[in-house]
């Protein structure tokens, strides 16, 4: 009987991590790869709930789970709390997950340990234990190299220690990147979590050196300047365009498939898809202007609404809004992201920019309007408007809002921008190629496996 290479794969537990990290998952296990997939006890609860009784049948992966430490607070699982906890438990956890899983199955015992470079940590056990180590970075290469380059920052003056900006000024790693103000460096957004985001940063700085490979869901074509500053890179993105995975799996939320019917009785190009990821938020002042400029733009909307979207509660939308704008607005709590992104009837992407929003978006060729909230998503921001020039960013008024003229007019402007639209389409087919047979990521998806397999 053929035995098989043993991977497990480890993601941070938040949606936009194990998102990509499952469909790497799946691709492994498509590639004769043995894959068992660790999340804590909470998130492994929530994707459970979320699959669909023939999703769990044909599940190709193995689900399990470890501890994050907090399971007398668990009000402690977001942010701060929950990073702290997972760095003092994770390298012990995933040693004694390994070690159980081993004892259970010790014909194909783990070989090779891929985690999230957010919880670089859990490497540790694979290094503890002689297994081989891989990293996965699911967030953009320029923030990664960003983050290799911190030393340089602080001896060229550009911040301090804490990773403070020392002047407000511009800064461009190198001619290829694109220009950024110093407030947006990825720890400094929001400033009030600069301290916990540059200790992160550090983190995956450290985790980036000691990894023999970082897989990270890009094309070498889309960025290869920042590519070319992390030496141990293998770029095998887009991963919404690598054949053979399952986008409903892994998901924290049941996706509402009523929107497809939907779009379906739309014109084509017709719709815009408004969603902003798994933890952005908003005041319900701004939640009212985005709603009245979205109907003031007079086009038909989709738009994605959490429950917890104004600062961790339900909207209340303004008065009247839901029934002037029912014939032409369709609201959810979940959309299934890919297929409206590649459904024919969708005309922009109205988004916050995180990474696996972007490289959906930039896989089905869709313009951006670009509405960044934490972390990387201003560098991507950048990168969509300045330097692909797929999308156009919206602009504050002096009372910190953006105001729905604002949303109404960038609409306008984007959804008559040639331009934007032509390089969208030229930077799909980029991307297709990339990961068709011959492509870069398709090669070096190759090169993993060979790796996995020696
Ligand atoms: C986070 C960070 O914000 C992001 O910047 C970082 O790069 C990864 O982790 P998140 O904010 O959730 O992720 O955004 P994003 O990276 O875009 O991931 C969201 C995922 O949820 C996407 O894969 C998207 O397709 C999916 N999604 C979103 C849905 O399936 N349905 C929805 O309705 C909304």
């Amino acid at each position: 009987m053929d035995l098989h290479q043993h991977v497990l794969v480890v993601p941070c537990p938040a949606q936009g991590h194990v998102t990509p990290l499952i469909k790497l998952a799946y691709s492994l296990a498509y590639h004769g790869i043995k894959v068992t997939f660790a999340n804590s006890e909470f998130i492994h609860a929530k994707i459970l709930d979320a699959m669909s009784d023939a999703d769990k049948e044909q599940c190709p992966i193995r689900l399990v789970t470890y501890l994050d430490g907090l399971e007398l607070h668990p009000d402690q699982r977001t942010g701060p709390g929950l990073m702290d906890s997972l760095k003092k438990v994770m390298p012990d956890n995933i040693e004694k997950l390994i070690k159980q899983i081993n004892q259970s199955d010790n014909r194909e015992p783990i070989t090779c340990v891929i985690a999230d470079l957010t919880v670089g940590w859990s490497l540790e056990a694979a290094s503890k234990l002689g297994l081989k180590q891989v990293a996965v970075w699911p967030a953009g290469p320029s923030c990664l190299a960003l983050a290799l380059h911190i030393p340089k920052l602080i001896n060229t003056g550009v911040i301090d220690e804490n990773g403070s900006p020392i002047k407000n000024e511009l800064i461009r790693l190198s001619e290829e990147f694109p220009v950024m103000d110093s407030s947006e460096l990825m720890w400094c957004s929001p400033v009030t979590a600069q301290k916990f985001l540059f200790d992160i940063s550090l983190a995956i700085k450290q985790a980036t050196e000691n990894a023999s490979i970082v897989l990270c869901n890009t094309f070498d074509e889309l960025d290869s300047s920042s590519c070319a500053l992390i030496p141990n890179i293998l770029p095998i993105g887009p991963l919404p365009l690598v054949k053979n995975l399952n986008p409903s799996v892994g998901t924290f939320s049941s996706q509402d498939l009523t929107c497809l019917n939907w779009l379906d009785k739309q014109p084509s190009n017709s719709v815009i898809y408004i969603a902003f990821g798994s933890t952005a938020v908003f005041s319900q002042k701004q939640f009212n202007e985005l709603a009245l400029g979205l109907e003031l733009s007079g086009h038909s909307f989709l738009w994605v609404v959490r429950s917890n979207i104004v600062n961790g509660s339900s909207p209340e939308y303004p008065d009247s809004f839901l029934e002037r704008t029912a014939s032409r607005g369709k609201i959810v709590e979940w959309a299934p992201q890919e297929q409206v992104l590649a459904h024919t009837s969708t005309s922009c992407f109205f988004s916050h920019c995180g990474w696996n929003s972007t490289m959906e978006g930039l896989s089905f060729g869709i313009p951006f309007l670009c509405w960044p909230y934490f972390w990387d998503q201003f560098h991507n921001k950048s990168y969509i408007c300045d330097k692909w020039k797929v999308g156009l960013s919206l602009k504050y008024d002096e009372d910190g809002i953006i105001s729905r003229h604002e949303i109404r007019t960038k609409i306008d402007c984007l959804l008559n921008n040639d331009e934007i639209k032509t390089n969208g389409l030229k930077l799909m087919e980029d991307a297709k190629k990339s990961v068709n047979e011959g492509g870069s990521s398709y090669e070096n998806f190759g090169s993993l496996i060979k790796y996995l397999k020696a």
